[in-house]
């Protein structure tokens, strides 16, 4: 059982609550807290996007103000810069720091080895470049995102905008034809980095992620793919009867 692959520890706190109270967003709110855990005094934090990890951000926010936490954050999206900010959480840009202590980010979906899919909300290549910049990377996600064999959520690729037809005719050889432009070709979803996004419907069949990265990453016109291989440290998951940690035994934290 997927649960059983890592170290376990129960957050007690969280689960007395009747299972018809927990809905999704309050599973979001406690996995998203819980991370804030792992966060101390002097720490640069990577401030990863998304509904789960904006709770997280929020909680700092709040540490920041109540607790006089002292930390400094680098946004992986602009949506987060503005949620930081409006929380007065001190900012500052990648290309400004050697190394961060730590990121915290949301996943669309997550095996039993601790390889995400990442992109949902678009933010893919920077999270990917703070998340490979920081000493350790904390998941925060509700358990409807873990997964078997990785695949079933549409994984999300960047690419750039003059070259979004050719590398979706490459990505289509990979997976019979089930890739779609973001938004559609009257109003495509722009990114940060003013690219656009492909969904490539692969099912669940990524049984070798890492492969599969390589492989898409070598198109031409790929800004960067959505399969976070080897970087993801600790999994925390909310579920109705609690909160787990799942530690990656290969991991920094272990
Ligand atoms: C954004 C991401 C998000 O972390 C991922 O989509 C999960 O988001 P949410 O917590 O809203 O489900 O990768 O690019």
């Amino acid at each position: 059982m997927f649960y059983y692959y890592g170290e376990i520890r129960n957050f007690n706190s969280v689960v007395s609550l009747p299972i018809h109270m927990r809905g999704l967003e309050h599973l979001k709110k406690e996995a998203g807290i819980a991370a804030c855990e792992y966060v101390s005094n002097g720490m640069k934090v990577g401030l990863g996007t998304g509904s789960t990890v904006k709770y997280t951000i929020m909680e700092l926010g709040r540490r920041i103000s109540d607790e006089n936490l002292k930390i400094v954050g680098v946004p992986t999206s602009e949506s987060t810069r503005i949620l930081a900010q409006s929380l007065n959480i001190p900012l500052i840009k990648i290309e400004d720091v050697d190394k961060l202590d730590l990121t915290i980010d949301g996943a669309d979906e997550f095996d039993i080895n601790y390889n995400l899919i990442k992109g949902g909300g678009g933010a893919l290549t920077r999270e990917k470049i703070v998340a490979n910049a920081s000493n350790a990377m904390i998941v925060v996600a509700d358990d409807t995102k873990k997964v078997n064999i990785l695949g079933k959520f549409p994984l999300p690729v960047e690419v750039y905008v003059d070259d979004w037809e050719y590398v979706q005719s490459e990505i289509s050889k990979l997976c019979r034809g089930n890739v779609y432009l973001r938004g559609g070709e009257i109003s495509p979803y722009i990114t940060d980095n003013e690219g656009y996004i492909l969904d490539c419907n692969f099912g669940p069949n990524i049984t070798i992620p890492s492969d599969l990265e390589n492989i898409i990453n070598s198109i031409d016109g790929v800004v960067d793919v959505g399969l976070f291989v080897g970087i993801c440290d600790i999994i925390i998951i909310s579920s109705p009867s609690g909160i787990n940690t799942l530690i990656n035994q290969n991991g920094r934290l272990s």
